[in-house]
């Protein structure tokens, strides 16, 4: 069955996403994000983003969350939630980048996986994976 979220779990990730933005290590552009990315199994795993001077090695705070859930065997998601700002001040939504989209993608079903963008518990809005990412590349795509 699919992991439906009520409001509670909603209101929730976004209470871990914005504890999960604390950790940002972002000295170069002062934009703080912070993830909560909920497993299937009821597993909330938290991602911040991380900076670095050579400036490509930087992660966005959504891949963290997905990198630390794939390297512990966990690759079933039901939903993730993304608030971001600069010096960590909440005031937009902070949608994720291409190529976080794009990671999605790899474990996630566009039709049922949800992104909440945030920016405290009762200013949040939602979209689907496919609403993010129309006519997404996939492992679908590679088969046959
Ligand atoms: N960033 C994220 O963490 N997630 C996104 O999807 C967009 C961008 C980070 C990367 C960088 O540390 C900072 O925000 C400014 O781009």
């Amino acid at each position: 069955m699919e992991h439906t979220i009520g409001l509670a779990e909603k209101q929730r990730l976004i209470r871990e996403a914005i504890t999960a933005m604390q950790h940002s290590y972002s000295p170069y552009s002062h934009f703080c994000v912070g993830a909560a990315l909920l497993a299937k199994n009821g597993t909330v795993y938290h991602g911040c983003n991380i900076e670095n001077a050579a400036y490509t090695p930087t992660i966005c705070a959504e891949r963290t969350a997905f990198f630390k859930a794939v390297s512990e065997g966990v690759t079933e998601f039901a939903a993730i939630c993304v608030v971001g700002g600069k010096d960590g001040i909440l005031e937009q939504y902070a949608p994720p980048c291409g190529v976080c989209r794009q990671v999605m993608m790899e474990f996630c079903d566009p039709e049922t996986f949800q992104i909440i963008l945030a920016v405290d518990e009762t200013d949040y809005t939602e979209y689907l994976l496919k609403e993010m990412l129309p006519l997404g590349f996939g492992p679908g795509n590679l088969e046959k």
